[in-house]
């Protein structure tokens, strides 16, 4: 049976069990909505540890006020039977006054990792995931943490943070996981009405065709971002936040590549239908290959 722990007590209790009996306790946090995506990191962490815990909190803090925090998906007990479904040992669901008391006034920000890409879109996002996922971590306690790398910007800050505190704990990035056509799951596919989700496809074919192009030498980061580009304009998507070739590790701007460098990762950010989509792909690797630090 799945344990169902709603406040830090019973978190607390569930911790000290896992510990009398020893092993590893994975890690996987998410604000629920949950699809196989998330159930990957699940795997993931049954693979790599004895005890696994997920969280489901839709945490204010990373939504900025245009954004969809009220809207967004929120379908607790099918993600409960998802989770049950999959393993997993223990499911934490705090209420928002406990992951912010009264008086609550303490900031993270990791910069410049988070002021561009995404960060640039959405002003405050990556603190607000920075603070919950550091309060998490101290709830919690985990030895292993697992991230979905369809996030990217987020999984490097996050091992940012973890490193630059010395938090004792493993960061493991998870592949993505994608539809058959190639559409990276996410929780916001759900806006997507039947066009749209056509258009969205889009997406990874431009990552692929990007792929491609660096794949028969092209090094020109200008003309690989043209290349994802154009796929996305030839379907219709015009309201392209970015399309960006990045180094994998640090997110730095690429002026020339060079033998030493790390891989180039591109990363995109569209609008479509109603959603805020985004996907990447390192373009030296297969799909997530080898990211798992
Ligand atoms: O990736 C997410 O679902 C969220 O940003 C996270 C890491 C659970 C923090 O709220």
């Amino acid at each position: 049976m799945m344990a169902l722990l709603t406040d830090s007590m019973a978190l607390a209790r569930w911790r000290d069990s896992c510990r009398q009996r020893g092993g590893a306790i994975g890690f996987v946090p998410t604000m629920g909505a949950l699809h196989a995506g998330h159930l990957a990191l699940i795997q993931a962490a049954r693979q790599q540890c004895a005890h696994v815990v997920a969280s489901i909190f839709v945490n204010p803090t990373q939504f900025g006020p245009n954004e969809d925090f009220s809207r967004y998906p929120r379908t607790p007990e099918a993600d409960r039977e998802l989770l049950a479904g999959v393993g997993c040992d223990a499911v934490y669901m705090p209420e928002v006054g406990e992951i912010y008391p009264e008086g609550f006034q303490t900031a993270i920000r990791v910069e410049p990792l988070t002021l561009d890409l995404c960060g640039r879109s959405r002003p405050g996002h990556f603190d607000g995931v920075g603070v919950v996922v550091t309060i998490l971590f101290n709830r919690v306690r985990p030895d292993v943490a697992f991230f979905g790398l369809k996030d990217y910007q987020q999984y490097q800050l996050i091992r940012r943070l973890v490193a630059d505190l010395a938090m004792p704990l493993r960061v493991v990035g998870v592949p993505t996981v994608r539809e058959a056509d190639g559409l990276a799951l996410s929780s916001r596919n759900r806006y997507l009405d039947g066009e749209a989700r056509v258009r969205a496809t889009a997406l990874y074919r431009g990552l692929l065709a990007a792929r491609q192009a660096w794949r028969a030498g092209e090094r020109q980061v200008a003309v690989l971002e043209r290349v994802a580009r154009d796929v996305l304009e030839r379907a219709g998507i015009e309201a392209v936040d970015y399309v960006a070739v990045r180094e994998a590790q640090t997110l730095r701007v690429i002026t020339s590549f060079t033998e030493s460098m790390a891989d180039p990762v591109m990363l995109m950010a569209v609008r479509v239908g109603g959603a805020r989509l985004i996907d990447n792909m390192v373009l030296s690797r297969e799909d997530g290959a080898g990211l798992s630090l």
